[in-house]
């Protein structure tokens, strides 16, 4: 059924979950030097920790265009797809200042299409932390964003059924700063996702307008 296959597909490119389970890593991209290609340590996390509030989020700042330029993932769908990762952008709005739901664009490129995938992330009492819905209470992804200065950079966690992805978006692919990318590398670390992890996206060729029928709305859910 077309729907089924599109929800699939959905989240697929989506990436942010570990429908699979975790399997032993088979490469990732490589645009990316590394120093040491060392088998990678079974990440241990403690699922309530993984999610750090480091900082009062201004919801209405995060709005508008995210490039998603990393993304650390035990997913098996990016151990074995990591080197076919296409460019991702995501567009964020609020419908008004009180809104408690985030509206998610993201599109993205899979056989040669460019597609668009609808969202909602709906706020919680919390600062910086945000649920996605699943078809049922346990498949909710929890998420949290870690730390960003609203201009240039967010680092956001997506906790699902105990298992962490990050992801590392800029305001501009043009200058992708070092220092930034370390951060990333660094607080990926941090939760057991190490380089073997870590999965670059393409910083051009990020798709604009999608046609209608290249487009998966996952509102409510998928
Ligand atoms: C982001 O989404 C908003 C609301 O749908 C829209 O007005 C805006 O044009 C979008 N931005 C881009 C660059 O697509
Ligand atoms: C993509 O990133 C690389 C490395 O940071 C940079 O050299 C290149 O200019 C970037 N490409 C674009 C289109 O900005
Ligand atoms: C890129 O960022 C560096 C450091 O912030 C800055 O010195 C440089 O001028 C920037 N380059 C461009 C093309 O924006």
């Amino acid at each position: 059924m077309a729907g089924v296959w599109r929800c699939m597909l959905a989240v697929a490119v989506l990436m942010c979950v570990c429908l699979w389970g975790s399997t032993e890593a088979v490469g990732g991209a490589k645009s990316r030097p590394r120093p040491q290609k060392r088998p990678p340590k079974k990440p241990k996390v403690d699922p309530i920790d993984l999610t750090p509030a480091a900082q009062n989020i201004d919801i209405q700042q995060m709005t508008g265009i995210w490039y998603l330029i990393n993304t650390a993932s035990q997913c098996s769908y990016l151990m074995t797809h990591g080197t076919k990762v296409e460019p991702t952008l995501m567009n964020l709005t609020l419908s008004s200042a009180s809104d408690q739901t985030l509206y998610v664009s993201t599109k993205t490129r899979h056989n040669h299409h460019c597609w668009e995938i609808l969202q909602v992330y709906d706020l919680t009492p919390t600062s910086g932390k945000l649920t996605l819905k699943g078809t049922r209470p346990e498949l909710n992804t929890e998420i949290a964003i870690g730390e960003t200065d609203y201009n240039s950079y967010a680092i956001m966690y997506y906790q699902k059924m105990g298992k962490i992805t990050m992801k590392l978006y800029v305001r501009s692919v043009d200058n992708l700063s070092e220092p930034m990318l370390t951060k990333f590398e660094q607080l990926a670390e941090k939760q057991g996702l190490g380089l073997a992890y870590l999965f670059p996206f393409p910083n051009y060729s990020h798709c604009g307008n999608v046609d209608k029928d290249h487009v998966i709305n996952c509102v409510p859910t998928c």
